[in-house]
């Protein structure tokens, strides 16, 4: 019989990721249906495994595969492409080219273009700022959003304030990070009459990797309000059908979907929720026609031309809708079910280990399983005494061994401030007045100084090109920390 106080077993050693696979493999059948991407991975992603590289950061961004380069490059290279809006030939192939792309984004959604209109941004932030600035806040009107948005959707509420509404967060609970159905229900339920009610969640958290129901979109609709349902996170691997769900503004960020380019978002909107909108200025290519003359007049031109100041990224957009026929030509679903597979094992393994006197060393925040989640893991990595070790040094010894992870805040402070139990009062100590602004790491310090907290996370994230070796190196390298006091950790 084994002595409780023996080492535990090495889970994860370094030379045992080809029985691991094979394990993997018995467990998980349906990954076996993906093998496509490992091909892929061969051939497409060969930097990745040439370099010694583990990407662990897709939701920080994607990973371009070699061909959506040299498509794009041997279009403009064949190509005479000229500004947009004029009808010269170099004018009307981009032009061409742009509604192709727009058409692709509508087609990729599965969203009818009668009911749809695609407006394309430099981000998902751009998008999100479009909705902002031009909702028709005034006062009486309400903002309501969750804890767990990130900070583009929570800085509209500056113009909501602005405008004189109101503005409600619903928080997220402990352990899992998730609201409480009823909760969001009964505060549906308060939208004013004859007002107008912006109600604003991620369909995934770029921090827990939480889903929530996309239910409450028809649930706020029912009741009178609009939907801006933040996709940034959750279209990358999940498959979002707005033939099926129909939220009125959705933001993306292509480069998180598929790694290039990286100056290109969209928000794809109802076209009912679009008429809604007061853009509060106009530029070139977004009206019909302006006068200085008669100082007030110009005609906003209709649809998403009012809202595409000046000209739009006419030879990046083509390589929008290459990336997205090549997640097509892959499968949304295929993309799902795979890095849905690779979260699971990650999740067990991270629940796994254990230093030698049983402490965990791996604390999640969010869902510890893969039901209604995505494939982003937040946690922290814990020495023996159950305390985190200093995340920044942790992304520095994984970065060492060729590893991407990400700590921080992920901008979605919400989301960090239940996970570490930050209060209201410790964070208003980063907010008294001083001669320049607190950053993040100096918050960090002051709460980590006032109250032991320490509100800083690391994250891994998986994506399209991601295989289980990646899983691997990422449980091989928490496992070196085991039994390792604070002292003990690397410099
Ligand atoms: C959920 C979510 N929303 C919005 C954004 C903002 O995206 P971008 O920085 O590309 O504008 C991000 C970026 O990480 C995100 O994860």
């Amino acid at each position: 019989m084994t002595a409780p106080s023996s080492r535990p077993r090495v889970l994860f050693p370094a030379d045992g990721c080809a029985i691991a696979l094979t394990e993997f493999s018995a467990a998980y059948p349906a990954f076996a249906a993906t093998s496509h991407i490992d091909e892929l991975r061969a051939s497409e992603y060969e930097r990745l495994d040439r370099l010694g590289h583990v990407y662990l950061d897709y939701t920080g961004g994607g990973l371009y595969a070699e061909s959506q380069v040299r498509r794009h490059h041997a279009l403009l290279k064949d190509g005479v492409l000229g500004n947009p809006h004029s009808h010269n030939p170099s004018s009307l192939a981009s032009t061409a080219l742009v509604e192709s792309a727009r058409a692709a984004v509508l087609e990729f959604f599965n969203a009818d273009p009668a009911e749809y209109d695609v407006i394309f941004t430099a981000n998902a932030s751009g998008a999100l700022k479009l909705v902002g600035e031009s909702y028709p806040f005034e006062a009486g009107d309400r903002y309501l959003l969750t804890y767990d948005n990130h900070n583009s959707v929570n800085g509209i509420r500056e113009f909501a304030r602005a405008c004189g509404a109101s503005v409600k967060y619903l928080p997220v609970g402990e352990p899992d990070l998730r609201l409480d159905a009823a909760m969001v229900t009964e505060e549906l339920g308060r939208g004013s009459d004859g007002a107008h009610n912006l109600f604003a969640f991620p369909a995934q958290s770029n921090f827990s990797g939480v889903q929530h129901p996309l239910e409450w979109i028809d649930e706020a609709h029912a009741l009178g309000w609009d939907v801006l349902l933040d996709c940034a996170a959750f279209a990358p691997t999940n498959r979002l059908d707005l033939s099926a769900v129909h939220p009125d503004f959705v933001p993306l960020s292509f480069y998180k979907m598929f790694g290039y380019p990286t100056g290109t978002g969209a928000l794809v909107v109802r076209r009912e929720a679009l008429g809604k909108l007061r853009r509060p200025w106009f530029a070139g290519g977004t009206i019909t026609l302006a006068s200085v003359q008669g100082e007030g007049w110009h005609h906003l031109a209709p649809g998403h031309a009012g809202f595409e100041d000046g000209t739009v990224d006419y030879l990046g957009l083509p390589a929008v809708q290459i990336g997205l026929e090549h997640v097509s030509a892959i499968g949304v679903d295929a993309i799902h079910n795979r890095v849905m597979a690779l979260t699971s094992w990650l999740l067990e393994a991270m629940s796994e280990l254990r230093h030698t006197g049983g402490a965990p060393m791996v604390r999640i925040f969010g869902p510890s399983d893969t039901e209604c989640r995505g494939a982003t893991v937040a946690f922290y990595l814990l020495d023996p005494n159950g305390v985190p070790y200093d995340v920044a040094r942790m992304e520095d010894l994984a970065g060492r061994r060729g590893i991407s992870i990400r700590t921080g805040c992920f901008c979605n402070p919400g989301d960090g401030e239940i996970a570490h139990r930050i209060t209201p009062s410790d964070m208003a100590e980063c907010f008294v007045e001083k001669s320049e602004p607190v950053t993040f790491t100096e918050c960090h310090d002051i709460i980590r100084d006032s109250t032991g907290k320490m509100p800083n996370t690391m994250r891994v994230s998986l994506g399209l090109a991601s295989n289980f070796a990646d899983v691997y190196a990422f449980a091989t390298f928490a496992e070196s920390f085991r039994d390792c006091g604070p002292a003990d950790v690397p410099r």
